[in-house]
């Protein structure tokens, strides 16, 4: 009789110490108090002991009985008030050991660079649009311009999905879009950035980058302050006594068009190997947008000029933390993500 009751009590307290919930609780009341709880069949067999002992042992079971009713109640009281640490919780949790440290994300050199070039031309009064990336063939090329035998219409250099439609190859069929939703309003003032896709991969192409597209329409902007915008651009990303220079090129949708290098961020224009010896380093294309394409987005180019550009992320990314291979922002290499810690 004497060791069923240190038996049961012991089980008693470590069903109790389990009890996380009421429900868990009420069990462990009606297995040890109900009426055929192991505390009750104890008290019912006390009648079986002898004269001599009853006394001693009724006591003894009196007082379990109680302190575990008391023990019960307490337990009880302490669940429903779940606001502050249970004693068992109390009893675990040592909150005085030091924190265990935390790795915090960061974001992407590339996303860290588009946000900067973000935040550089926002300044400026710029809105941020965007376009889709599965893109159609008019915004794509026939509105921008850009003639059917032109080799970029390739199925060898562009990712058809229908003959209609393609993985956009740059963010420009965005003026086309912008320029459409907001004939005649003017002024256009919006940078457009995001994925472009092309049927390329090396060691400076890949087959998905970014670009940031720009386009200024209003009455009287010329190519001055195309190249007004793009020296402040290229001052804030680069360096306050960055310079550069315009080179005359050929886009379809721009007339005329230039290509714009900065001086060289290795060499400062000496020469070196990252510049191919020229001492600059090309960092876009741009232009005044072609009359035809203002004509076919709703804006007359008799009242009404604008100049446009486009600049690849990766690329300014490349230049600016002196990476020379393009997939290394894809690759998803810790040790590079670390050290390029940039914000
Ligand atoms: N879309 C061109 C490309 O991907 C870049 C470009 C050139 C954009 C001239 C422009 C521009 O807006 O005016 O190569």
């Amino acid at each position: 009789m004497k060791e069923s009751i240190e038996t049961i009590k012991k089980k008693f307290n470590s069903e109790l110490a389990a009890a996380y919930d009421l429900e868990t609780l009420e069990k462990v009341r009606v297995r040890f108090l109900g009426k055929k709880g192991e505390i009750t069949s104890l008290m019912k067999s006390l009648g079986q002991v002898t004269a001599e002992e009853k006394p001693l042992l009724g006591k003894e079971l009196n007082q379990f009985k109680k302190s575990a009713e008391k023990m019960l109640e307490e337990r009880k009281t302490e669940l429903k008030s779940n606001t502050s640490l249970s004693l068992w919780e109390k009893e675990r949790l040592d909150v005085t050991l030091p924190g265990k440290p935390f790795k915090i994300g960061r974001k992407h050199p590339l996303i860290s660079v588009l946000k900067e070039m973000e935040e550089i031309f926002t300044c400026m009064g710029f809105q941020v649009v965007e376009g889709p990336d599965v893109e159609m063939d008019y915004y794509n090329f026939e509105a921008l311009n850009i003639p059917q035998d032109h080799p970029a219409r390739d199925m060898q250099d562009s990712f058809y999905i229908t003959p209609d439609v393609l993985l956009r190859t740059h963010t420009s069929p965005v003026q086309i879009r912008t320029m459409e939703a907001q004939a005649p309003t003017l002024p256009v003032r919006v940078i457009a950035p995001g994925k472009v896709y092309r049927r390329d991969d090396d060691l400076t192409h890949s087959p998905m980058f970014h670009q940031v597209e720009g386009l200024v329409v209003d009455k009287g902007i010329s190519m001055g302050d195309l190249k007004g915008t793009l020296l402040l651009f290229a001052r804030e990303m680069f360096g306050s006594d960055r310079e550069i220079r315009l080179r005359p090129s050929y886009f379809p949708f721009t007339e005329p068009s230039a290509e714009v290098d900065i001086l060289c961020i290795i060499c400062d224009g000496r020469g070196c190997r990252t510049c191919g010896d020229s001492g600059w380093m090309e960092i876009l294309g741009s232009g005044m947008v072609h009359p035809k394409v203002l004509r076919i987005s709703g804006y007359d180019p008799e009242n009404v000029t604008g100049y446009a550009f486009g600049m690849g992320v990766e690329r300014i990314a490349m230049l600016k933390y002196g990476i020379d291979d393009i997939r290394t922002f894809y690759n998803n290499d810790l040790r590079m993500l670390k050290q390029h810690q940039i914000s």
